[in-house]
Parts: C-alpha cells; structure tokens; sequence
C-alpha cells in the first residue's frame, strides 16, 4: 500500500517539478522519500537554491514560511496546514516591537523557529547549526535581543560569555520536557556512551552534555564518533536517521517523551494529497517577505557551510 502512494508521489512530483525537502524530526516513511532531509540550516539553503515550481515542506509552518519568503514565484505546499510550531508562537511582532522599543539600538538576533512577520522586524536570523557563530560575529559591546528561545540565547551568551544577551523567554515544549535526570538515569544505563544534545533543551540540561549540536551536527557527530553507543537528547524522529545511517551503533533516547506533535503531521497520504490538489499552499505577503528575506540572507551569507 504505501509503496503505490509511494510511486503516486513520484509521478506527481514529476509532473508538477517539485521538490520534497524533510526535517529531521519528520516521520521515517516521510524522510525516505525526501529529495533533501535535514536542519533548519540546510532546508533554507536548499529552498534559496531549488529551481523546481513547487516546494512540498515536510516540516512545520515557520520552515515553509522561510521558504515561501526566499522564492516569490514558486508554490510552496505543507502536507498539514495545522503543522505550527509552539515557540514561533511565543512571541507576536506587536510584543516583538515592544520588546524592541525598551532596547533602542540593539540588535535583534531571531531564531528561524519564528513567524515570518517576526523576521521582519528582526536584523539577523540564526538557527541552532550557527547561532553561535552568526552571534560571535557581531562586537562584543553591542547589545543583542535573542527572540524567542531562552534556550538557545542562554547557550549562545555562554559559549561567546557575553552577558548583554537579552533573552526573550519562549521556549520548545518538547525539548523543555528534557529535565537533568533524564540525563543522569540514561548515563546510569548507559555507561560511556556520549551525551549529544539539543541546544533548545534547557541550560541545566546543556550543561550536561558531551557535544551540543542541531539537528544535522548530531547526525555529523554520531557518524564521526567512535563511540558505538550513544544518549540523543532531541525530538524523537532524530533516531531513525541515526539508525539508518550509522549501522551496528546503539542510539538511546534520553526520555521516552520526545515527540513533537507537530512534525508528525505529515503522512505519506497527505504528502500525496498536496500534491494531488495543489494545496493547503503557504504564502507570506510580499511587503513581509521582503523585510523577512532581509535577515535571513544576511544569516545565509554571514555562515560558512
Ligand atoms: P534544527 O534541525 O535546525 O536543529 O531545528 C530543530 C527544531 O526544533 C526545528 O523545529
Ligand atoms: Fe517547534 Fe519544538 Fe516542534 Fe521544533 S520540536 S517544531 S521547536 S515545538
């Protein structure tokens, strides 16, 4: 059954030249027919780089979001419509704005877990695979608003030690479940094996950890690790890939609740369904878009890889 929506799927994207692209976290049947599978980071270069007509994003409402912003003239087609990011929710551009009035001058540094009307109020974006290095970049006297992850603002004010890092105060609901022991009790089981973290787990969390990277950096760590066992602290999807990818190595979850709700929206079914019907398509109007391109370009070209 799923290989016949399998090939629908492939027949369909032919026709309408699209392009699959898939977020760590989504479902293991859903990354395996992704053209490109991988973090914040790369989704939003692969989506600044396609030249297909449509972009079918298998992830949440923010990412498609970036993607409609970077390419106007191509549709953009999210498998569930009701795929949103509870942190990107945190914070409206009308609290964004009063946040911004209390720091005249600052720069706002915004997270891509984040509305496009938000990255149109912001300067610069980052995602967790540069946050530090986009923000080690700007003088150290300056002072910088980090919107919306306590989290990752915390990590990046501790790696640059910089306390003039104004955090606001969202937050990822499944990462935040991630308490320090889960981690102490998975070491217990585990003896040895390295801890590779999330940095939108909490600081107390972070501090714990062997290696802290996104989404893609653990994947790259896990691989180039000899280790052969290891403790994965981030949204469960994460472990499918490890698996697949890393044969005969051991991947434990550090707690058996590290599901996003969100990106296990999309199915193969509705993959097919949106490309069958054109639609639900996710559009940014063009005066947000075009204040929203502005910081992540400027975070695209400030990043190396
Ligand atoms: P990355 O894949 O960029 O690490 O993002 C994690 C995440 O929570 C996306 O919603
Ligand atoms: Fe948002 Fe967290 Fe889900 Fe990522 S894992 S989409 S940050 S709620």
């Amino acid at each position: 059954m799923s290989q016949e929506i399998v090939d629908k799927i492939n027949k369909l994207k032919a026709e309408r030249n699209a392009v699959i692209l898939v977020h760590n976290y989504q479902r293991p049947e859903v990354q395996d027919i992704g053209d490109y599978v991988g973090d914040s980071l790369g989704l939003s270069r692969q989506a600044a780089a396609t030249d297909a007509d449509v972009i079918v994003f298998c992830g949440v409402h923010f990412m498609a979001e970036t993607a409609a912003s970077l390419c106007p003239g191509k549709t953009v087609l999210i498998p569930d419509e009701h795929a949103g990011c509870p942190m990107a929710n945190m914070v409206t551009p009308r609290e964004l704005q009063a946040f911004k009035d209390q720091y005249p001058g600052a720069i706002v540094v915004t997270y891509v877990n984040s509305t496009a009307a938000t990255k149109a109020l912001s300067d610069i974006c980052v995602t967790s695979a540069n946050a530090v290095e986009v923000v080690g970049k700007i003088p150290a006297d300056q002072t910088v608003l980090f919107v919306p992850d306590r989290n990752l603002g915390s990590y990046v004010a501790s790696q640059l030690k910089r306390d003039n890092i104004v955090l606001w105060q969202g937050y990822c609901p499944t990462h935040e479940r991630i308490m320090p022991e889960h981690i102490v009790a998975a070491r217990l089981a585990h003896p040895g094996a390295p801890v590779v973290i999330h940095p939108e787990c909490r600081p107390d969390v972070v501090a714990m950890a062997d290696h802290v990277g996104s989404t893609t950096g653990i994947l790259n760590f896990c691989r180039d690790s000899s280790a052969r066992e290891f403790i994965i602290a981030t949204e469960s999807g994460m472990l499918y890939r490890l698996e697949k990818e890393n044969p005969g190595k051991a991947f434990h979850p550090a707690s058996p609740i590290l599901d996003c709700p969100n990106m296990k929206l999309a199915t193969l079914e509705k993959v097919l369904w949106c490309l069958e019907d054109m639609a639900p398509v996710v559009t940014v109007p063009e005066e947000i878009a075009e204040k929203a391109r502005r910081p992540i370009d400027r975070m695209l070209e400030m990043t190396e890889n």
